[in-house]
C-alpha cells in the first residue's frame, strides 16, 4: 500500500509534533505528503494548515505568529486559526480584507503533543485514562524520522518472532526463537493481542523490570488503533507497569515520524526518566534498522502471494485484512507497486 495514494486514511489522527516545539513560532511539517503548518493559536491551542499563502504560495512556517495568528514572512499576510485571512498591511485601513482562507485542518492537543486529522476524523485519538491519575508519570521517548511506512511498523509492533533476533543484543533470547501466540480479540478500533514472554533480564534491564533475577517475563497487552497507533501495556511480575503509546504518523509513501511516550507506575528515584528513554531506545534502534532495510510498500492483498507468510504473522495479517476491507468499504481499491 502507498500510504498517501488512499485518500481515506486522511481521516484519521496522527501525533504531529510536541506542543513545546510551537512555543518559539510557527512550525512546518508534512502529513500524508501534504505540507503543513502548526501554530499556536489565540487559545494557546495548537492550529494547523496548509503551509501556504493565497497570495504568492510562500510557505507560511517561514513566518511569524502575532497574537496567535500566523503572519507570512513573505507580505505579511496574516492568518486566523481556521485559516481565514484577516489582515493585509498593504491595504489602508478602510480597506475591507478580501474573503480569502487557506486550507485549515482539524488539530488537537493530546499527551503533550499536537495531532492532525487533514480530513473529518472518524475514529478519536486513543484514550490514555494514566494522563489523569497521578500515579503514573509520562515520559515522552521518542519523536524521530524513520525511513520506513506506517504499516511496516506497526506490524512490527505485533511481531513476536523478530524478538529473538532482532532485538538478540537487548532483550531477545537467541535460544528460544519459537514466538509466543498472542490471544487475538478484534475490537471496532482494530484489535486487543494478549501474550506472555520470556525474556532475558541484563544488570541494564533490572531498573526497568523492577526485579534482578536472571530472566523473567513480560505480560503483555497490546492494542492496535486503526490504522497507525498503538498501546502496549507491559506488565512485569514486580508490577511494575510500562505503558507505551506511539504513532506512526505517515509524512509519506516511505518515511513516518514516529512518536513514542512512556507512562510508568514508578518514580524517578526508582528508574530516571533518561534511564527509560536509553533503554528503549535501544530496543527501537534495533527495530529501525531491521525496518528501514524492507520495502515501504507493504503489500495488503496475501491474497497475491507478494510476501510469504507463516503463522506467527497473524496480527499482521488480520491488520492487512481489516485495512484492505476498510479501503474498499471506502470505496477505494489498494494501491501499490507489489502486484505486477
Ligand atoms: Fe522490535
Amino acid at each position: 500500500m502507498l500510504t498517501t495514494k488512499q485518500n481515506v486514511l486522511r481521516r484519521f489522527w496522527y501525533a504531529v509534533m510536541a506542543l513545546e516545539d510551537l512555543k518559539d513560532g510557527p512550525k512546518p511539517f508534512r502529513l500524508l505528503g501534504e505540507d503543513i503548518v502548526l501554530f499556536l493559536a489565540k487559545d494557546g491551542k495548537p492550529a494547523a494548515l496548509k503551509d501556504r499563502c493565497c497570495h504568492r504560495t510562500s510557505k507560511l512556517s517561514k513566518g511569524w505568529i502575532n497574537d496567535g495568528q500566523i503572519v507570512c514572512g513573505y507580505h505579511g499576510w496574516t492568518y486566523d486559526r481556521t485559516g481565514k485571512l484577516v489582515h493585509v498591511p498593504q491595504f489602508p485601513v478602510q480597506q475591507e480584507v478580501p474573503n480569502l482562507s487557506t486550507p485549515a485542518y482539524h488539530c488537537e492537543a493530546r499527551y503533550g503533543y499536537a495531532w492532525v486529522a487533514l480530513d473529518e476524523p472518524l475514529a478519536p485519538i486513543l484514550d490514555a485514562e494514566e494522563e489523569h491519575d497521578p500515579s503514573y508519570r509520562r515520559i515522552p521517548q521518542f519523536y524521530e524520522v524513520w525511513n520506513t511506512s506506517a504499516f511496516r511498523l506497526m506490524e512490527n509492533s505485533f511481531d513476536n518472532a523478530h524478538f529473538s533476533f532482532v532485538h538478540r543484543g537487548t532483550f531477545g533470547d537467541t535460544a528460544q526463537p519459537t514466538p509466543k501466540r498472542y490471544e487475538i480479540k478484534e475490537t471496532d478500533y482494530g484489535f486487543y493481542a494478549a501474550s506472555l514472554v520470556d525474556i532475558v533480564n541484563p544488570p541494564a534491564a533490572q531498573r526497568v523490570t523492577g526485579t534482578t533475577d536472571p530472566a523473567t517475563t513480560r505480560d503483555m497487552r497490546n492494542q492496535w488503533y486503526f490504522p497507525f497507533s498503538r498501546r502496549l501495556d507491559i506488565t512485569y511480575p514486580s508490577g511494575l507497569q510500562h505503558i507505551i503509546i506511539n504513532c506512526a504518523t505517515p509524512i509519506d509513501d516511505s518515511h513516518i515520524q514516529l512518536m513514542q511516550l512512556l507512562y510508568r507506575n514508578d518514580t524517578e528515584s526508582d528508574c530516571p526518566a533518561q534511564a527509560l528513554i536509553d533503554w528503549d531506545a535501544a530496543v527501537i534502534e534495533e527495530d529501525r534498522a531491521m525496518l528501514e532495510a524492507t520495502d515501504p510498500d507493504a503489500p495488503l492483498d496475501t491474497t497475491k502471494h507478494a510476501e510469504a507468510q507463516m503463522p506467527s504473522d497473524r496480527p499482521g495479517q488480520i491488520m492487512r485484512r481489516r485495512l484492505l476491507e476498510f479501503l474498499h468499504a471506502h470505496g477505494e481499491a489498494e494501491v501499490t507497486r507489489q502486484y505486477v
